[in-house]
């Protein structure tokens, strides 16, 4: 006798496919697990909570239902003992460090983090017969030497150490794709921000925020005035334009690239934007912020901060075809 869709004996336990989930106690990863819960997957998460508070495992469970398996490891350590798990079919690897700033400080710590824990990971998933994996790139590694909309054939080049750690990172996978038969999706994310609904998984960075949704939700909370850096940019209203994509909806784009791996050949390695497609400028956001909530935001311009560029935005054709992925939700 057997049970018709999965042609199992009867009485036989269905197990869900397993995902291990780097950093997914951080933002990204705490909405990309909800999402996982959601769609039948059981998330493994691998992260040390040095950029996410533990709240976050919490609120996942809150929203599923689902309490996830959570490793408090570093992901450049021996992580042999998560491997060894039974039916994990795929890697989400978001953990890493991401502020642009400090990795002009630090940068051999940025080297070391990002790149020598996806070297690690991908040593411990050819052990284990591991073969997919969605990595978290960035629109940062089109650096300044492109105009936008950035298409993912554009030539690369980093402004600084964390985006030279995330072109690196790209490059070993694509070691990996055609070494060790690894299928790959990089995932390059362009301005992710809000959060779930549930008002549960706000963007919490430990210490002070450097991304501008956490800092207009700080001014508007504390009333505090934040600064728009730069108003003499070669844009309609003076202010940088970026692509800000609702978190919520770059936690589907995974979910996506998920299912789009399990039917590729081994060996494919394939950068896909993750965007709304659309630019909207600081004040925009500012603004929108201030309607959708219903709240004040209280600003002053400031000179342009160092390292940005005036326009970024997504051509978000190929992650339409290849994933039929694109954005359901206004970002704010
Ligand atoms: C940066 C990184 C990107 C990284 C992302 C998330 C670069 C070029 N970009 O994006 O790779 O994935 O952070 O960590 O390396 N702003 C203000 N006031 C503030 C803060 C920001 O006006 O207090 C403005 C900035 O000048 C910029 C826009 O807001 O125009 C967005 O800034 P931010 O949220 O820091 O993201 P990016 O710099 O675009």
């Amino acid at each position: 006798m057997y049970n018709a869709i999965d042609k199992l004996p009867l009485g036989a336990k269905i197990e869900a496919k397993r995902i291990v989930v780097t950093g997914g106690a951080g933002y990204i990863g705490s909405h990309t697990c909800v999402e996982l819960i959601k769609q039948g997957y059981e998330p493994i998460i691998v992260d040390n909570f040095c950029n996410s508070p533990i709240t976050n495992i919490d609120a996942i469970e809150k929203i599923t239902g689902v309490r996830p398996k959570v490793y408090e490891i570093d992901v450049t350590r021996n992580l042999s003992n998560i491997f060894k798990l039974s039916n994990i079919v795929a890697v989400i690897h978001f953990a890493g460090l991401k502020a642009v700033g400090e990795s002009c400080e630090k940068p051999m710590e940025y080297l070391r983090v990002n790149v020598g824990g996806t070297i690690n990971l991908l040593q411990h998933m050819q052990i284990a017969n591991v073969k997919n994996i969605v990595f978290s790139s960035s629109a940062t590694v089109y650096g300044d030497i492109n105009n936008p909309p950035f298409t993912e054939t554009m030539p690369l080049s980093a402004v600084n150490p964390y985006g030279t750690s995330k072109i690196m990172c790209e490059e070993i996978i694509k070691v990996a794709c055609e070494y060790q038969g690894v299928r790959a999706a990089a995932l390059r994310y362009f301005n992710p921000i809000n959060a779930h609904d549930s008002g549960l998984l706000p963007e919490k960075p430990i210490g002070r925020p450097n991304n501008v949704f956490p800092i207009i939700e700080m001014s508007a909370q504390n009333r505090t005035i934040m600064s728009v850096f730069g108003n003499d940019y070669d844009t309609p209203d003076g202010t940088c334009i970026r692509d800000y994509i609702h978190v919520c909806d770059l936690a589907l784009g995974h979910i996506k690239a998920l299912e789009y791996l399990e039917n590729v050949e081994d060996g494919s390695f394939e950068p896909i934007n993750l965007g709304t497609g659309h630019g909207m400028s600081v004040l925009e956001l500012i603004e929108g912020y201030k309607k959708a909530k219903n709240t004040d935001v209280f600003y002053e311009f400031a000179p342009r901060r160092q390292g940005d560029i005036a326009s970024c935005y997504a051509d978000v054709s190929k992650a339409k075809e290849l994933l039929d992925w694109q954005t359901e939700r206004a970002p704010i």
